[in-house]
C-alpha cells in the first residue's frame, strides 16, 4: 500500500493506474473518503470499492471545516497507525492522508455549498457542516479523479449533500451508497461510538429501535410520516436519557419533509446520548 501526503502525488498516482495499470475494462479507481478511526462500516466501503474497481484508495483526513466551533474537531478519534493496518489488511492500493494545509493551502477562499439542502436535518443544528463536507470531497474528487467513490447509507444527509454536489458540478464520478454496518445488537457502526461508556451504549440503541419501529410501521402499511414520527419519538421515550434532535421523513433527495412515506423515502433520526450526537436511518421500503 502506497501513502501519499500531497493531491499532486496522488494525481500522479492515479492517472498512471489509469493509463498503465490494468485491461481497460471497467472502473480504474475508487475513493473510499474516510475522517480515520476505521472500523467494520468503512471495511465494507472498501470491499465494495474492491469489488468494482481495479485500484482503490482510502483518504483519511479530519477534515476541520465540516466541524462546528463547540465541536468535537479536537478530540476526534485519531489512529493514524491502526488505520494503515486495517487499510493494508483490507487491501487498499493508496492511502492518501494530507495535512490541513495542503487540503486549505494558505489563503484558500474557495467553498462548495449546496444551498438550502446544507442547512436541512444535520444542517439545521450543525450550520456549515455540509458546506465544509461538500468543499472537502469536491476537493477529494478532484485530487484522485475516481471512476466511484463510495459512501455509507449511516450518513443519508450527507450522501443527499455529496450527490447534489457531484451532479451540479459534473463531476464523472459515480456516487455509490453501501449499506449501514451495525453491531449485532442493532447499534450502527460510528467513529463516535468510540465516545461511549457502556452504559452510554446501550442507551444508544434507542436510535436503532427507534428506527427499526418505523420500518415496522411502514411494512404494517403505515404511511403517514406524522404517525412515523410519533411512533418513534415513543420509543425514544423509554429512553429519558437520550435528547431528541430530530425524527423526520423526508425526500432523500431534497432532505424536505414529506408528508405520506413512499419507497425511497428517508426515516432519519439524530439524538444526544450525554455528550456524544449519533445519527440513524432507514430507506423506506
Ligand atoms: O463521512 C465522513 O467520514 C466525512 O464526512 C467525509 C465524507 C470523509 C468528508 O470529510
Amino acid at each position: 500500500m502506497e501513502i501519499f501526503r500531497t493531491v499532486a502525488e496522488l494525481r500522479e498516482w492515479s492517472r498512471r493506474q489509469r493509463k498503465d495499470g490494468g485491461n481497460g475494462i471497467g472502473p480504474s479507481i475508487g475513493l473510499v473518503p474516510t475522517m480515520g478511526a476505521l472500523h467494520a462500516g468503512h471495511v465494507s466501503l472498501i470491499r465494495a470499492s474492491r469489488a468494482s474497481c481495479r485500484f482503490t484508495v482510502l483518504s483519511l483526513f479530519v477534515n476541520p471545516t465540516q466541524f462546528g466551533p463547540k465541536e468535537d474537531f479536537a478530540r476526534y478519534p485519531r489512529a493514524f497507525e491502526a488505520d494503515c493496518a486495517l487499510a493494508r489488511d483490507a487491501g487498499v492500493d493508496a492511502l492518501f492522508a494530507p495535512s490541513v494545509e495542503e487540503m486549505y493551502p494558505a489563503g484558500a477562499a474557495t467553498i462548495v455549498d449546496v444551498g438550502d439542502l446544507g442547512s436541512r436535518l444535520d444542517g439545521q443544528s450543525r450550520p456549515g457542516h455540509f458546506r465544509g463536507v461538500a468543499t472537502v470531497v469536491a476537493k477529494l474528487l478532484i485530487a484522485a479523479e475516481p471512476d466511484r467513490a463510495f459512501f455509507g447509507q449511516k450518513d443519508a444527509a450527507q450522501v443527499a449533500v455529496i450527490r447534489r454536489m457531484a451532479g451540479d458540478l459534473r463531476f464523472a464520478t459515480e456516487i455509490v451508497v453501501c449499506p449501514t454496518v451495525r453491531d449485532a445488537d442493532g447499534l450502527a457502526l460510528s467513529s463516535r461510538n468510540a465516545y461511549l461508556s457502556p452504559a452510554a451504549r446501550a442507551q444508544a440503541l434507542v436510535l436503532s429501535r427507534a428506527v427499526r419501529r418505523a420500518e415496522e410501521l411502514v411494512a404494517q402499511g403505515e404511511r403517514r410520516a406524522s404517525a412515523l414520527i410519533a411512533a418513534a419519538r415513543e420509543v425514544f421515550a423509554a429512553e429519558p436519557a437520550v435528547r431528541v434532535e430530530y425524527a423526520e421523513v423526508v425526500d432523500w433527495a431534497t432532505l424536505e419533509p414529506v408528508e405520506i412515506a413512499t419507497p425511497g423515502t428517508l426515516f432519519a433520526v439524530a439524538a444526544w446520548v450525554g455528550a456524544t450526537r449519533l445519527i440513524d436511518n432507514a430507506v423506506l421500503r
